[in-house]
C-alpha cells in the first residue's frame, strides 16, 4: 500500500532507480505512480493514473539527474487521479507520503486562511503545504521538520526535496515503514528492502519519531533531539527471491516454493536430538487464554492455530480481526497471551492490536515474515516464519508458514500434556514432518488435475466452499483466495450453517467444493454436502485417502494424502490455491496484483 523510492548520488541514475524500485514495490499494491526530480537544479514531476509503464513512457532517461522521489499510491483521501498522485509540490518543498494525515483538514482550513490554495483532495497536500510554511517561518528545514512532527496526527512515512538543498534527500517516519539504503557515493530511501536490492543489500530502518538528512556519502539520523547512530544492516535473502525464475507469475513461484519453506522452518524449529524436540519455542502451558490478533489470510491462518491449539494444548483461543479488536471491550489480562501473525509485520491495524495488548500488561507473541518489521519490534517475542519475500498480493506461502508455526505451538504443547491419546496420536509427528515436503511436492505435480477442475469452475458467477471445524477454517482461505484473485464471489460456510439461509443460493450447477479432511466428523460434512448435491449442486469433494469414499455425492473428488492431523492443513491447502491460481488465469485476471488489493495494508 503506497510505495516510496528516493535516490541521491553522485552516479546520477536517480530517474531509472526510483522507477526500478517503484516496479519492485508494485506487488504493495497501487493506481497512480509518480516521481519528481531535479532537472538543473528545478524539480520536475511527472504523474501517470495507472501502472507505472504510464509513467515510464513519459519519462526522458538519457536527462541524468542525481535526486529524484518517486511514489505508487493506494487511494484513500480522493479518487486514483493525476491530482491526487504525488509528489506534491508546494513552493520550495516536495514529497511523497505514506500513511494518513488524520488532522488534516484542520490543518487545510488553517493554512486556508495563510493563502495557501489545494488542488488535490489529499491529506498529503496538506502535509506539503504544511511543511512549507514551517520551512518559510524556521528558515531552516531541520526545524521545520521537527514542528511539522508536532503538529501532525496520523501515520506517516515522508520523503522530501527542499528546492534550496538538493544536494540532500530528506525523510522521516511514524507509524508507516521506511528504510535508507546504503552504498557508495549513493543512498536511497524506499518502503521495503526489495525496492533497492538491485543496488544494494545494505540497510538502516529508521524508527518512529527519527528524520533523515542523507547525501550521496552520508546518512544523518536524528531523534528529536539529538543525532543517533544507527545499525546499518544486511538483508538476508538475494536478488533472485525477489525474480520469479521463471514463473509465469510470483504467486505460482511461491506456491511452488512451499515444500522448502517447509523444510527451512522444520530445521529451524524442529530439533529432534533435544526432549524437547521444538526449539526456540516459548512455553505457552501457563497461560489461559490465548487471543489471536490478524487481519485477511493471516486471520485465517489463526483459525486454524485456534482449532490445532483448543485440541491439542487444552487452551482456549480466540481470534479476532484486528481492526475489530482494537475498538471492543477486551477481557484480557496477564494470564492471556496475544498473538499478531503478519506476513508483512506492518499491518496497521495489527500492530495497534498488538500495542493495545501490551498496554493491557498482556505477555505478546509475534508470528511474522518480515525481519525487523514494526509488530516484530513491539512485542516481546517473535517467531519468524522464513518463508523469504512474498511478492504475489495474495498470500500463499506465508499463509502455510504461519500454519506451520501454529502447528508446532500446538504440538509443543501437546507434548507436555498427560493425555494418553493426545501423545499417541502424535506419536508419528516427526515422522509425519519427514514425509511432508514431498507429499506437497506430489500435490504441486498434479497441477494438471486442478487446471482442468478450474477449467470446470472459471465461468461461474458464484461458489461456495463448505466444511467444519478445522476444515471450515481452510474453506475460508480457499474462498479468500479464489475470490481475491479471479472475482468471482465467493463464500465460505460452515457445512452445519448452510440451511439456515445460504442453501437458498444453490441451483443447479453452483460449484461447491467440500471439504472433509477431519474424521470425528467426516459424516456430517458428507450429509451437508449431499444436501447441497441433491439440489443440484455441482461438487467437487476434497477428501484424504484416508477418508475418501465413493458415491454420487460428488462429481469431481481431490483425494490428498493423509497425514498427521497437526500438519494437514498444509496440504489440503494446496489444491485450493492452484485451483484459485488457474481460474484467476483462465479470466486473464492480473494475478498478482489484483484490482483495489494491497499487499501491505499500513492504513486502519
Ligand atoms: C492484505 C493482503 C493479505 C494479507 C493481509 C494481512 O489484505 O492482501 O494477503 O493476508 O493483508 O497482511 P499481513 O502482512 O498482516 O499478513
Amino acid at each position: 500500500m503506497c510505495g516510496i523510492v528516493g535516490y541521491i548520488g553522485k552516479n546520477k541514475r536517480a530517474k531509472n532507480v526510483v522507477i526500478n524500485g517503484l516496479e519492485r514495490l508494485e506487488y504493495r499494491g497501487y493506481d497512480s505512480a509518480g516521481i519528481a526530480f531535479s532537472n538543473d537544479n528545478e524539480i520536475v514531476i511527472q504523474k501517470e493514473e495507472g501502472r507505472i509503464s504510464n509513467l515510464k513512457n513519459n519519462i526522458d532517461f538519457n536527462k541524468k539527474s542525481n535526486i529524484a522521489i518517486g511514489h505508487t499510491r493506494w487511494a484513500t483521501h480522493g479518487v486514483p487521479s493525476k491530482d491526487n498522485a504525488h509528489p506534491h509540490k508546494c513552493n520550495k518543498i516536495t514529497i511523497v507520503h505514506n500513511g494518513i494525515i488524520e488532522n488534516y483538514i484542520e490543518l487545510k482550513e488553517e493554512l486556508k486562511k495563510l493563502g495557501y490554495t489545494f488542488n488535490s483532495e489529499t491529506d498529503t497536500e496538506v502535509a506539503c503545504a504544511l511543511l512549507d510554511y514551517l520551512y518559510k517561518d524556521k528558515k531552516n528545514i531541520n526545524l521545520a521538520i521537527k514542528e511539522f512532527q508536532k503538529l501532525t496526527k496520523g501515520s506517516y512515512a515522508i520523503g522530501i526535496l527542499c528546492d534550496d538543498d538538493l544536494d540532500s534527500l530528506y525523510a522521516i517516519k511514524k507509524n508507516s515503514p521506511l528504510i535508507i539504503g546504503v552504498n557508495d557515493n549513493e543512498n536511497y530511501i524506499a518502503s521495503d528492502v526489495p525496492a533497492i536490492l538491485d543496488f544494494t543489500n545494505k540497510y538502516i530502518t529508521l524508527e518512529d519519531g527519527e528524520f533523515a538528512k542523507i547525501t550521496p556519502y552520508n546518512v544523518h539520523v536524528y531523534d528529536s533531539f539529538d543525532e543517533v547512530v544507527k545499525e546499518i544492516k544486511q538483508f538476508e535473502g538475494s536478488i533472485e527471491d525477489i525474480n520469479k525464475n521463471g514463473y509465469e507469475h510470483y504467486m505460482a513461484k511461491e506456491i511452488n516454493e512451499q515444500p522448502e519453506v517447509f523444510k527451512k522452518m522444520a530445521t529451524i524449529y524442529i530439533d529432534s536430538s533435544s526432549d524437547n524436540i521444538i526449539s526456540n519455542m516459548p512455553d505457552l502451558s501457563n497461560y489461559k487464554s490465548i487471543t489471536i490478533v490478524a487481519c485477511g489470510s493471516a486471520m485465517h491462518a489463526g483459525l486454524i492455530g485456534k482449532n490445532l491449539i483448543e485440541e491439542y494444548g487444552d487452551i482456549p483461543v480466540n481470534v479476532e480481526i484486528a481492526s475489530e479488536f482494537r475498538y471492543k471491550k477486551l477481557f484480557i489480562n496477564k494470564d492471556s497471551l496475544v498473538i499478531a501473525i503478519s506476513q508483512s509485520g506492518e499491518t496497521a491495524d495489527t500492530l495497534e492490536a498488538i500495542k493495545i495488548a501490551k498496554e493491557k500488561g498482556c505477555d505478546t507473541l509475534a508470528i511474522v515474515n518480515v525481519n525487523g518489521s514494526s509488530i516484530s519490534r513491539v512485542v516481546s517475542k517473535v517467531l519468524y516464519t522464513k518463508a523469504g519475500p512474498e511478492i504475489a498480493v495474495a498470500t500463499t506461502k506465508a499463509y502455510s508458514a504461519q500454519t506451520t508455526l501454529l502447528s508446532f505451538i500446538a504440538y509443543s504443547l501437546a507434548k507436555n500434556s498427560n493425555d494418553k491419546n493426545k501423545l499417541s496420536e502424535i506419536s508419528s509427528f516427526l515422522n509425519d514432518l519427514n514425509k511432508l515436503p514431498i507429499q506437497m511436492r506430489e500435490i504441486l505435480d498434479n497441477e494438471k488435475y486442478y487446471k482442468e477442475i478450474a477449467d470446470h469452475i472459471s465461468k461461474n458467477n458464484d461458489i461456495f466452499f463448505i466444511g467444519r471445524g478445522i476444515d471450515y477454517a481452510l474453506c475460508m482461505e480457499g474462498s479468500l483466495k479464489l475470490k481475491e484473485i479471479s472475482y468471482i464471489h465467493s463464500e465460505a460456510y460452515a457445512a452445519g450453517e448452510l440451511k439456515h439461509g445460504t442453501i437458498s443460493l444453490i441451483d443447479k450447477g453452483t460449484p461447491v467444493i467440500g471439504i472433509v479432511t477431519d474424521k470425528k466428523i467426516a459424516d456430517k460434512t458428507i450429509s451437508n454436502i449431499k444436501e447441497v448435491k441433491s439440489r443440484g449442486a455441482n461438487v467437487i469433494y476434497i477428501t484424504t485417502d484416508e477418508l475418501s469414499k465413493n458415491g454420487d455425492f460428488y462429481d469431481i473428488k481431490i483425494t490428498i494424502p493423509k497425514t498427521n492431523a497437526l500438519l494437514q492443513p498444509l496440504l489440503t491447502i494446496l489444491p485450493l490455491q492452484l485451483i484459485s491460481y488457474h481460474v484467476a488465469k483462465n479470466r486473464n485476471c492480473d494475478i498478482d496484483k489484483p484490482k483495489n488489493l494491497a499487499k501491505s495494508v499500513t492504513v486502519e
